[in-house]
């Protein structure tokens, strides 16, 4: 069944042109106002849900703000287009595809319909098959050609093949077995292959080719250089079986890269790359933490998953966040969010969340190929507390851009070595305090500060944060919060009218490589036709590298 609603363009909506009038009454309000008028507005302003407290607070927005903005995803039918996504509709329209990764987290005995059929039991049907395979691994029952265990795991990916088993290596490094090692090859630069093998013993090493399409150029360059690595050393085709397993949608592609397909772990087009992390893609995660953190962190997905569909707007915490950011993003301007963990783990968290985000809403044209009138998605970056805070933060406080920012945080430590944690959140909590009321001319001269310093001192404060605070980081609690982004990611990209889940965008580039990769290679002086500096760079490139 395909749903059948057309909306009204975004800013035609009513709601939205609500919300742009009301911006023109509130855009001057400091949030030192807001708080003074309402002495509970920091209680007010919070939402407790599935082991998170939002404080959502310290953003200019008011009650008027909030029910306008909830009434804009009404009406943009956030219901239908959450339901639809949930029920295995096309909803990836250009690429006809259902979007389906929530499936992927599904308790056993749940149905989610895919084209006529339940999903469910072939997903845990792989999970079985990657837990077996994990255990092997882990236990040193899976022994390298020469009879040695394996030591390390070198996961071969890119993109979302690559940045959520990277992320989650060290996200829950706490509870990975510290026997294994777990290493990324991503660039196609040789340099990235060269340094994580350097040390390795090609007979204690397993590769994990992971690739949706097992056609990435990046992906297959290094498999192909870590095939002759292991055979130059191990000398024996036999030898590959051992130490190459292929997580892919592509069988046809895996047996003629010679990986055998019983050493393959399989994932499904409705399953988009950057959401693929609770897939087979997961495999060197699972291989990290073991098969029952794995699941705890399933858990914690579908927990969000089940808030997300059914939580009201007011109370939904992916909603709620997607449309705080829509809020300074089309009204107030911003072109930026700033992911700001106060958690050394989480350190991979912004680049991870710049794929999801940025190559799932970083679109000009709407579902029907429209060119929007609208800001899409915003630009996500960030680094964890407190190593931001002595480099860009300067921004932050006193630069002239708006910077929303979320900062996210534990109340306990994985590592409790006294005084490190309360130092650190001592710094999370006065950062947004900092940027939220910041400090007057007053109080500035109240200090004695010399005339001249004054204006260099001041903080105007009113500066936007959602703060998101979690007792502890468990693996449960790390898939609630991947979770809770991919539904924000989701919800803005219904409001935005966007298709969020293809990435045409990234193809004129890869089509250009492979156009210039022979012209690069050739050794006579083959002709190009290319644009007259493209031409010119080329020819230099050319001429160096034969010096
Ligand atoms: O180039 C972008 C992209 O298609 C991403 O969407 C994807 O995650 C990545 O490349 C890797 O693709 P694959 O898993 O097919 O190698």
């Amino acid at each position: 069944m395909t749903s059948t609603f057309a909306p009204t363009p975004l800013t035609q909506r009513a709601a939205w042109q609500a919300l742009a009038a009301h911006y023109e009454q509130i855009r001057e309000i400091h949030l030192r106002e807001l708080f003074a008028e309402d002495p509970t507005r920091g209680e007010r302003f919070a939402l407790e849900a599935e082991g998170f407290y939002l404080d959502y607070s310290k953003n200019r927005l008011t009650d008027e703000t909030l029910r306008l903005l909830s009434a804009l995803a009404e009406e943009s039918d956030l219901r239908g287009r959450i339901e639809a996504m949930f029920s295995g509709e096309k909803i990836n329209t250009t690429e006809k595809r259902s979007v389906l990764h929530t499936a992927l987290r599904a308790p056993r005995g749940a149905t989610v319909i895919e084209d006529g059929e339940n999903v469910v039991p072939e997903v845990h049907a792989v999970l079985d098959r990657m837990a077996e395979f994990a255990d092997r691994v882990r236990s040193g029952e899976w022994r390298g050609y020469t009879g040695r265990r394996i030591r390390t795991v070198v996961n071969i990916g890119i993109g979302g093949s690559y940045l959520g088993p990277d992320m989650a290596y060290d996200a829950l490094k706490h509870y990975s077995a510290r026997d294994l090692k777990v290493r990324f090859v991503a660039n196609v630069d040789g340099s990235n292959f060269a340094e994580v093998t350097h040390d390795l013993e090609p007979d204690e090493t397993l590769f994990i080719v992971c690739s949706k399409t097992f056609t990435t150029l990046e992906t297959m360059t290094n498999a192909h250089s870590a095939r002759r690595w292991c055979l130059a050393a191990l000398g024996d085709e036999q030898a590959i079986a051992k130490h190459f397993v292929a997580v892919s949608t592509n069988a046809a592609e895996v047996e003629k890269f010679g990986i055998d397909t019983a050493h393959m772990f399989g994932f499904w087009d409705w399953v988009g790359g950057r959401y693929s992390m609770d897939s087979a893609i997961g495999l060197s995660t699972m291989i990290a933490v073991g098969p029952e953190h794995f699941r705890a962190l399933l858990d914690g997905f579908h927990a969000m998953d089940e808030h997300f569909r059914t939580a009201p707007f007011e109370r939904n915490l992916p909603v709620l966040m997607a449309l705080i950011g829509l809020w300074y993003n089309n009204f107030f301007g911003a072109q930026t969010v700033a992911v700001l963990p106060y958690d050394y783990y989480l350190g991979k968290l912004p680049a991870y969340l710049q794929q999801l985000d940025m190559e799932s809403n970083g679109k000009h044209v709407d579902i029907d190929g429209q060119q929007v009138t609208y800001q899409t998605g915003p630009i996500i970056w960030g680094q964890p507390g407190t190593d931001g805070q002595h480099s860009f933060y300067q921004l932050i406080h006193q630069g002239t851009k708006l910077i929303p920012c979320d900062f996210i945080g534990f109340c306990q430590t994985l590592n409790p070595i006294a005084p490190h944690h309360d130092q650190l959140m001592a710094n999370f909590f006065a950062q947004t305090e900092a940027l939220a009321f910041g400090k007057t001319e007053a109080e500035v001269r109240a200090e004695g500060v010399a005339d001249w310093l004054v204006p260099h001192r001041v903080f105007e404060g009113n500066r936007p944060t959602n703060t998101l605070l979690a007792e502890r980081l468990t693996p449960g609690v790390l898939g609630k919060l991947i979770a809770l982004y991919e539904h924000k990611v989701f919800t803005q990209g219904v409001i935005w009218n966007l298709d969020s889940f293809d990435q045409w965008g990234v193809e004129l580039g890869k089509v250009l490589a492979q156009r210039i990769i022979p012209e690069l290679e050739s050794t006579g002086e083959t002709a190009l036709t290319h644009d007259s500096s493209t031409n010119a760079l080329i020819r230099r490139y050319r001429r160096a590298k034969r010096q």
